[in-house]
């Protein structure tokens, strides 16, 4: 398929709409009012998350796709390890190369913060996933174990 002419952003509270629709088809159900406080929580924690829109002949408020992202400061490693933390893609626009263009934006940003190590978690059912960031280079090395617990008072 033809690649989309894609525009990557960083993302804005009022778009807590569009990114509760694409969390939702990622199997994350959220309301856009609790989005759009995560969101300004989010910046305002100097975190960030990048956006995809299509340069032109859609509306610049749907969204194409998200990915949020990390910097984690590490003391086994010359630099940061740098953490995408989501990612999605609109299902009807899939394939286009617009997971690659978050993808690199990310990577863009890693790199200016002196990152030396890009890391993924990736669901074991998400092979497509799996597929994806193969071709973008990044290699399964780890197992992940996780632990849910109840948060304690802040
Ligand atoms: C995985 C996902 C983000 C990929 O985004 P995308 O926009 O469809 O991917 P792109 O079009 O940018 O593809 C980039 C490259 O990966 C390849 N690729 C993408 N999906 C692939 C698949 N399932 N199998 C093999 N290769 C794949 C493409 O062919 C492309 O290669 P090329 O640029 O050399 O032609 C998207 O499919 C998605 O949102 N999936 C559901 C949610 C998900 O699994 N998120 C990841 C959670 S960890």
């Amino acid at each position: 398929m033809q690649p989309l002419n894609v525009l990557v952003r960083d993302v804005l509270v009022a778009d807590a709409p569009e990114v509760a629709r694409l969390l939702t088809s990622l199997g994350y159900e959220w309301p856009a009012d609790k989005i759009a406080a995560r969101i300004s929580q989010f910046l305002a924690g100097g975190e960030r998350a990048l956006v995809a829109t299509q340069a032109s002949g859609s509306s610049p408020e749907h969204l194409l796709g998200l990915l949020s992202l990390h910097v984690t400061p590490v003391l086994h490693r010359a630099g940061p390890v740098g953490r995408l933390t989501t990612l999605v893609v609109d299902e009807s626009v899939r394939g286009q190369g617009v997971g690659r263009a978050l993808v690199t934006a990310a990577e863009h940003i890693f790199a200016a913060s002196g990152c030396v190590l890009i890391e993924v978690t990736s669901n074991k059912r998400r092979a497509d996933a799996h597929a994806f960031y193969e071709r973008l280079g990044y290699v399964g090395t780890s197992l992940r174990f996780a632990k849910t617990i109840a948060p304690g008072p802040r």
